[in-house]
């Protein structure tokens, strides 16, 4: 990239905006020194008081009330967004044809026709780099089992089992919002699915068959809200009810290409279950599990454990592990790491790639839309199965899945 610096924008300032917004702030100061100065131009949303409070928390020169308003900025070369899934192709192609570089929040969009669409766009945009935001790869435990399963130490994979659970629809009367409206699959299926469904495939390689699906709507309808909803905020209703269109609950199985088996359920009704995202993956000669509520530690079963003193053991996560040395502000062993540190390591990846530092220089790219492609029709298969009463259904191989 010939620019001498690069502009800053996120697009949609709501809950993951607002992770963006830390994370472009705090990239400059992780990791190398080939980057060159990074400005943080503006944040846009529809809701200017959120636009500008969030534009005056992290530190970026202005706000701006429209997409529109980034898309024309001759300042801005890099781009989150963060909106709404039925918004994003929309927002992704008038970037694109603007020369903007896009990252674009999971799942690509609510259809499996709008992510074609975007991929052909990203192709057509030659240099222009357009990746998909995916921090759970970038969590220092995922990220270093994955590596040690694919080394085969651990020998052949036979079983992921894995689970999303959130509780932030457990409430009845919360307030409806643009996550319960959309086609079948496009609920909790979508929205923690897409996540969990990219981990499985870091272990597993491609799913070829999903079986077993269930979709489940545990409450059918919610409250309007009277004003704005911001993520999963209770924001006050009215006593007017609206239709909830899609999944709280969802489930399947899986048959990876590279043999082996999983299964996976997500939930965003799952009382007491804010954020736990965990899993266990059983491999012929060893075993190994992690979970979010305590991701600065993984849980290893080895093929070199002794017979008498073999068993799980706790290993805590440090500067031996990805992303830590340099990635944290104090990256001794033991410190801890959380989801909005993904965020980061998500925007210095994509920083990195824009101003053209070589990977062997920097972090493992971002995700690109051929795999967000590939994602939407791995959670499509799991619908279709669903809507079919559980029947398999091939995924297409679109795209290799990372
Ligand atoms: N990677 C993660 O961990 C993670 C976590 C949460 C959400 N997400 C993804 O981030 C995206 C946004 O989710 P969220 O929870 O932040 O949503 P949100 O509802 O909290 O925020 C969306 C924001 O977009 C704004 N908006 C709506 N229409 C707009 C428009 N036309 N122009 C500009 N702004 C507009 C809204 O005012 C709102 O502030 C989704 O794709 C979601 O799947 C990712």
């Amino acid at each position: 990239m010939s620019k001498t610096s690069i502009g800053v924008a996120v697009i949609g300032a709501g809950m993951a905006g607002k992770a963006h917004a830390a994370g472009y702030r705090s990239a400059t100061a992780v990791f190398g020194e080939a980057l060159p100065p990074v400005r943080l131009v503006s944040v846009a949303d529809a809701y200017e008081p959120l636009a500008a409070a969030t534009a005056r928390r992290f530190g970026f020169e202005r706000f701006d009330t429209s997409w529109q308003a980034i898309a024309a900025a001759d300042d801005i070369d890099v781009v989150s967004v963060v909106v709404a899934n039925r918004l994003h192709r929309q927002i992704v192609e008038a970037l694109l044809a603007a020369g903007k570089n896009v990252l674009c929040e999971k799942p690509l969009s609510d259809t499996l026709d709008d992510a074609r669409a975007m991929v052909a766009a990203a192709d057509a945009a030659g240099e222009t780099v357009a990746r998909i935001g995916l921090t759970f790869l970038r969590s220092p435990g995922i990220a270093f089992l994955g590596q040690l399963v694919r080394s085969g130490r651990l020998g052949r994979l036979i079983n992921f089992d894995g689970a999303y659970w959130t509780d932030y629809a457990c409430d009845p009367n919360g307030p409806i919002s643009w996550r319960f409206k959309g086609p079948a699959g496009s609920g909790a299926l979508a929205d923690v699915g897409s996540h969990l469904t990219y981990i499985a495939e870091l272990f597993g390689g491609p799913v070829a068959t999903v079986r077993g699906g269930t979709l489940h709507t545990a409450y059918t309808s919610r409250p309007t809200p009277l004003g704005m909803v911001v993520g999963h905020e209770h924001a006050a209703v009215s006593d007017r009810r609206e239709p909830v269109e899609n999944d709280d609950v969802a489930g399947f199985f899986v048959d990876f290409a590279a043999g082996g088996t999983g299964s996976l359920q997500v939930s965003r009704v799952a009382q007491g279950h804010p954020n736990t995202l965990k899993f266990e993956v059983f491999c012929e000669r060893g075993s190994a599990s992690f979970d979010f509520r305590h991701p600065g530690q993984v849980r290893l079963r080895l093929p070199d454990d002794d017979v008498a003193s073999s068993g799980y053991r706790t290993v805590i996560l440090g500067p031996e592990h990805p992303y830590w040395r340099g990635g944290l502000a104090m990256d001794a062993p033991g410190v801890g790491v959380g989801q909005n540190d993904g965020f980061v390591f998500q925007a210095r990846a994509f920083l990195d790639e824009v101003a053209g530092v070589a990977e062997s220089e920097s972090l493992p790219r971002n995700a690109d839309f051929a795999a967000g492609l590939h994602n939407m029709a791995l959670l499509g298969a799991a619908t279709e199965s669903a809507l079919a009463g559980g029947s398999a259904v091939d995924v297409p191989l679109l795209a290799a899945a990372h």
